[in-house]
Protein backbone atom coordinates (compact mmCIF):
# COMPACT_ATOMS: atom_id res chain seq x y z
CA UNK A 1 0.00 0.00 0.00
CA UNK A 2 1.63 3.62 -1.03
CA UNK A 3 0.93 6.10 1.51
CA UNK A 4 1.65 9.93 0.92
CA UNK A 5 4.56 10.27 3.60
CA UNK A 6 3.39 12.99 6.05
CA UNK A 7 6.00 14.88 8.00
CA UNK A 8 4.89 17.17 10.42
CA UNK A 9 7.11 19.37 12.76
CA UNK A 10 5.62 20.08 16.42
CA UNK A 11 6.98 23.28 17.87
CA UNK A 12 5.53 22.29 21.11
CA UNK A 13 5.95 25.59 23.17
CA UNK A 14 8.19 27.09 21.08
CA UNK A 15 7.54 30.32 19.01
CA UNK A 16 6.63 33.79 19.19
CA UNK A 17 6.33 36.18 15.81
CA UNK A 18 10.07 36.47 15.37
CA UNK A 19 10.21 33.26 14.42
CA UNK A 20 7.76 33.36 11.57
CA UNK A 21 10.62 34.43 9.04
CA UNK A 22 11.60 30.00 10.09
CA UNK A 23 8.20 29.33 9.06
CA UNK A 24 8.36 31.16 5.68
CA UNK A 25 11.69 29.77 5.01
CA UNK A 26 10.46 26.13 5.76
CA UNK A 27 7.17 26.61 3.92
CA UNK A 28 9.56 27.81 0.87
CA UNK A 29 11.86 24.46 0.84
CA UNK A 30 9.27 21.51 1.45
CA UNK A 31 7.64 23.07 -2.21
CA UNK A 32 10.77 21.55 -3.63
CA UNK A 33 9.69 18.16 -2.20
CA UNK A 34 5.81 17.86 -3.40
CA UNK A 35 5.88 14.15 -2.84
CA UNK A 36 5.76 14.55 1.03
CA UNK A 37 3.15 16.42 3.02
CA UNK A 38 4.18 18.55 5.54
CA UNK A 39 3.18 21.52 7.58
CA UNK A 40 3.91 22.54 11.88
CA UNK A 41 1.66 22.68 14.69
CA UNK A 42 2.60 25.95 16.74
CA UNK A 43 1.48 27.52 19.55
CA UNK A 44 -1.80 28.49 19.14
CA UNK A 45 -1.02 32.33 19.39
CA UNK A 46 1.40 31.72 16.69
CA UNK A 47 -1.43 30.15 14.20
CA UNK A 48 -3.09 33.26 12.41
CA UNK A 49 0.39 34.65 11.59
CA UNK A 50 1.49 31.63 10.39
CA UNK A 51 -1.36 30.60 8.23
CA UNK A 52 -0.98 34.68 6.78
CA UNK A 53 2.09 34.41 6.59
CA UNK A 54 3.07 30.88 4.95
CA UNK A 55 -0.85 30.98 2.29
CA UNK A 56 -1.40 27.43 1.79
CA UNK A 57 1.54 25.77 3.62
CA UNK A 58 -0.09 23.35 6.41
CA UNK A 59 -0.46 25.05 9.40
CA UNK A 60 -1.82 23.29 12.79
CA UNK A 61 -2.27 22.98 16.52
CA UNK A 62 -1.29 20.75 19.55
CA UNK A 63 -4.19 20.28 21.51
CA UNK A 64 -8.00 20.53 20.87
CA UNK A 65 -10.79 21.02 23.32
CA UNK A 66 -13.85 18.41 22.19
CA UNK A 67 -16.86 20.63 23.47
CA UNK A 68 -18.11 22.99 20.97
CA UNK A 69 -17.65 25.92 23.52
CA UNK A 70 -18.37 26.90 27.22
CA UNK A 71 -16.78 26.96 30.53
CA UNK A 72 -13.55 25.68 29.54
CA UNK A 73 -10.86 28.15 31.03
CA UNK A 74 -7.83 27.89 28.78
CA UNK A 75 -9.01 25.63 26.34
CA UNK A 76 -9.61 26.01 22.55
CA UNK A 77 -12.48 24.72 20.47
CA UNK A 78 -11.80 22.85 16.88
CA UNK A 79 -14.29 25.71 15.73
CA UNK A 80 -12.13 28.41 17.20
CA UNK A 81 -8.85 26.74 15.35
CA UNK A 82 -10.50 26.21 11.90
CA UNK A 83 -11.34 29.90 12.41
CA UNK A 84 -7.77 30.79 12.77
CA UNK A 85 -6.57 28.72 9.59
CA UNK A 86 -5.38 25.48 11.39
CA UNK A 87 -5.99 22.68 9.00
CA UNK A 88 -4.11 19.77 11.36
CA UNK A 89 -4.13 19.32 15.06
CA UNK A 90 -2.45 16.80 17.47
CA UNK A 91 -4.45 14.79 20.40
CA UNK A 92 -2.87 13.00 22.89
CA UNK A 93 0.89 14.10 23.24
CA UNK A 94 2.56 11.83 25.89
CA UNK A 95 3.29 15.41 27.13
CA UNK A 96 -0.28 16.05 27.80
CA UNK A 97 -1.16 12.00 28.90
CA UNK A 98 1.41 12.76 31.54
CA UNK A 99 0.87 16.79 32.40
CA UNK A 100 -2.98 16.89 31.73
CA UNK A 101 -2.99 13.90 32.90
CA UNK A 102 -5.39 13.12 29.66
CA UNK A 103 -7.21 9.67 29.57
CA UNK A 104 -7.51 7.91 26.29
CA UNK A 105 -11.16 8.19 26.77
CA UNK A 106 -10.47 12.10 26.27
CA UNK A 107 -8.21 11.70 23.36
CA UNK A 108 -10.89 9.64 21.63
CA UNK A 109 -13.02 12.51 22.48
CA UNK A 110 -10.76 15.54 21.26
CA UNK A 111 -9.85 12.94 18.02
CA UNK A 112 -13.51 12.47 17.22
CA UNK A 113 -13.90 16.73 17.70
CA UNK A 114 -10.80 16.93 15.09
CA UNK A 115 -12.09 14.73 12.47
CA UNK A 116 -15.44 16.35 12.54
CA UNK A 117 -14.13 19.59 11.81
CA UNK A 118 -12.16 18.62 9.20
CA UNK A 119 -8.59 19.02 10.90
CA UNK A 120 -6.14 16.34 9.68
CA UNK A 121 -5.75 14.70 13.18
CA UNK A 122 -2.63 13.36 14.31
CA UNK A 123 -2.76 10.79 17.45
CA UNK A 124 -0.56 10.18 19.75
CA UNK A 125 0.55 6.86 21.33
CA UNK A 126 3.28 5.35 22.99
CA UNK A 127 5.07 3.44 25.96
CA UNK A 128 7.17 4.62 29.30
CA UNK A 129 11.06 3.58 29.56
CA UNK A 130 9.78 1.14 32.67
CA UNK A 131 7.18 -0.67 30.10
CA UNK A 132 9.32 -0.90 26.96
CA UNK A 133 12.03 -2.27 29.73
CA UNK A 134 9.53 -4.79 31.07
CA UNK A 135 9.32 -6.30 27.48
CA UNK A 136 5.47 -5.24 27.20
CA UNK A 137 5.90 -2.26 25.08
CA UNK A 138 3.75 -3.77 22.25
CA UNK A 139 0.20 -5.06 24.15
CA UNK A 140 0.69 -1.81 26.06
CA UNK A 141 0.58 0.92 23.07
CA UNK A 142 -2.35 -1.57 21.39
CA UNK A 143 -3.96 -1.35 24.31
CA UNK A 144 -3.54 2.18 24.59
CA UNK A 145 -4.48 2.82 20.73
CA UNK A 146 -7.51 0.61 20.71
CA UNK A 147 -8.71 2.69 24.10
CA UNK A 148 -8.54 6.03 22.18
CA UNK A 149 -9.27 5.62 18.18
CA UNK A 150 -12.59 7.37 17.51
CA UNK A 151 -15.16 5.04 16.38
CA UNK A 152 -18.20 5.42 13.83
CA UNK A 153 -16.40 8.24 12.59
CA UNK A 154 -14.77 9.49 8.96
CA UNK A 155 -11.33 8.66 9.70
CA UNK A 156 -9.17 9.46 6.07
CA UNK A 157 -8.11 12.37 7.65
CA UNK A 158 -6.65 10.16 10.41
CA UNK A 159 -2.91 9.36 11.29
CA UNK A 160 -0.83 8.00 13.82
CA UNK A 161 1.99 8.89 15.78
CA UNK A 162 3.75 6.23 17.38
CA UNK A 163 6.19 7.86 20.04
CA UNK A 164 8.62 5.62 22.68
CA UNK A 165 8.04 8.60 25.53
CA UNK A 166 11.54 7.55 26.44
CA UNK A 167 13.04 8.73 22.72
CA UNK A 168 10.89 12.16 22.76
CA UNK A 169 13.55 15.19 23.88
CA UNK A 170 16.52 12.10 24.54
CA UNK A 171 18.46 11.83 21.46
CA UNK A 172 18.15 8.34 21.80
CA UNK A 173 16.14 7.04 19.11
CA UNK A 174 13.97 3.29 18.86
CA UNK A 175 15.83 1.11 16.62
CA UNK A 176 14.79 0.58 13.46
CA UNK A 177 13.43 -3.15 14.35
CA UNK A 178 11.28 -1.67 17.49
CA UNK A 179 10.15 0.69 15.40
CA UNK A 180 9.29 -1.89 12.62
CA UNK A 181 7.24 -4.19 15.36
CA UNK A 182 5.43 -1.58 17.05
CA UNK A 183 4.53 -0.06 13.43
CA UNK A 184 3.00 -3.61 12.28
CA UNK A 185 1.33 -4.09 15.36
CA UNK A 186 -0.43 -0.36 14.70
CA UNK A 187 -1.43 -1.09 11.69
CA UNK A 188 -3.09 -4.76 12.51
CA UNK A 189 -5.02 -2.80 15.27
CA UNK A 190 -6.18 -0.20 13.07
CA UNK A 191 -7.07 -3.12 10.29
CA UNK A 192 -9.01 -4.73 13.20
CA UNK A 193 -10.73 -1.11 14.04
CA UNK A 194 -11.74 0.30 10.32
CA UNK A 195 -11.63 -2.69 8.21
CA UNK A 196 -9.53 -1.55 4.72
CA UNK A 197 -9.73 1.95 6.12
CA UNK A 198 -7.34 1.28 8.24
CA UNK A 199 -4.71 0.49 5.53
CA UNK A 200 -5.02 3.74 4.16
CA UNK A 201 -4.15 5.74 8.04
CA UNK A 202 -0.82 6.77 8.08
CA UNK A 203 1.68 5.85 11.22
CA UNK A 204 4.50 8.36 11.44
CA UNK A 205 7.17 7.60 14.25
CA UNK A 206 8.51 10.32 16.76
CA UNK A 207 11.12 10.49 19.05
CA UNK A 208 14.29 12.41 18.13
CA UNK A 209 14.03 11.73 14.39
CA UNK A 210 17.26 13.89 13.08
CA UNK A 211 18.58 14.55 9.64
CA UNK A 212 21.14 11.96 9.94
CA UNK A 213 18.48 9.26 11.13
CA UNK A 214 15.73 9.98 8.90
CA UNK A 215 16.15 7.92 6.08
CA UNK A 216 16.20 4.99 7.60
CA UNK A 217 13.78 5.23 9.66
CA UNK A 218 11.59 5.75 6.93
CA UNK A 219 12.64 2.81 5.00
CA UNK A 220 11.09 0.90 7.53
CA UNK A 221 7.74 -1.17 6.59
CA UNK A 222 4.50 1.29 7.76
CA UNK A 223 6.70 3.89 8.87
CA UNK A 224 4.90 6.80 6.80
CA UNK A 225 6.43 10.09 8.13
CA UNK A 226 7.16 11.55 11.06
CA UNK A 227 6.67 13.98 13.59
CA UNK A 228 9.60 16.04 14.54
CA UNK A 229 9.93 18.33 17.88
CA UNK A 230 13.33 19.86 18.09
CA UNK A 231 14.37 19.47 14.62
CA UNK A 232 11.62 21.02 13.18
CA UNK A 233 12.33 24.34 15.06
CA UNK A 234 15.10 25.30 12.23
CA UNK A 235 14.62 24.94 8.14
CA UNK A 236 18.51 23.74 8.53
CA UNK A 237 17.27 21.02 10.17
CA UNK A 238 13.68 20.05 9.33
CA UNK A 239 13.70 20.26 5.56
CA UNK A 240 16.41 17.64 5.36
CA UNK A 241 13.89 15.54 7.00
CA UNK A 242 11.61 16.02 4.72
CA UNK A 243 14.02 15.74 1.76
CA UNK A 244 14.77 12.02 3.11
CA UNK A 245 10.88 11.48 2.98
CA UNK A 246 10.76 12.46 -0.64
O1 LIG B 1 5.72 15.30 18.84
C1 LIG B 1 7.06 15.11 18.43
C2 LIG B 1 7.96 15.11 19.60
O2 LIG B 1 7.38 14.50 20.72
C3 LIG B 1 9.31 14.50 19.31
O3 LIG B 1 10.25 15.35 19.87
O4 LIG B 1 12.40 16.56 19.97
O5 LIG B 1 12.32 14.03 20.15
O6 LIG B 1 11.84 15.15 17.95
P1 LIG B 1 11.79 15.27 19.46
Amino acid sequence: MARTKLVVGNWKMYGVGSDIAEIEAIAASAKKFPQVETGLCVPATLIERAVRAVPGFPIGAQDVHFAEKGAHTGCVATAMLVDAGATMAIVGHSERRDAQRETDDEVRQKASAALDAGLLTILCVGESLTVREAGDAVPNVERQLDSSLPRGIDVSKLALAYEPIWAIGTGRTATAADIGEMHSALRRRLRAAYGDAGDEIRILYGGSVKPMNAAEIFSVKDVDGALVGGASLKAADFVPIIEAAA
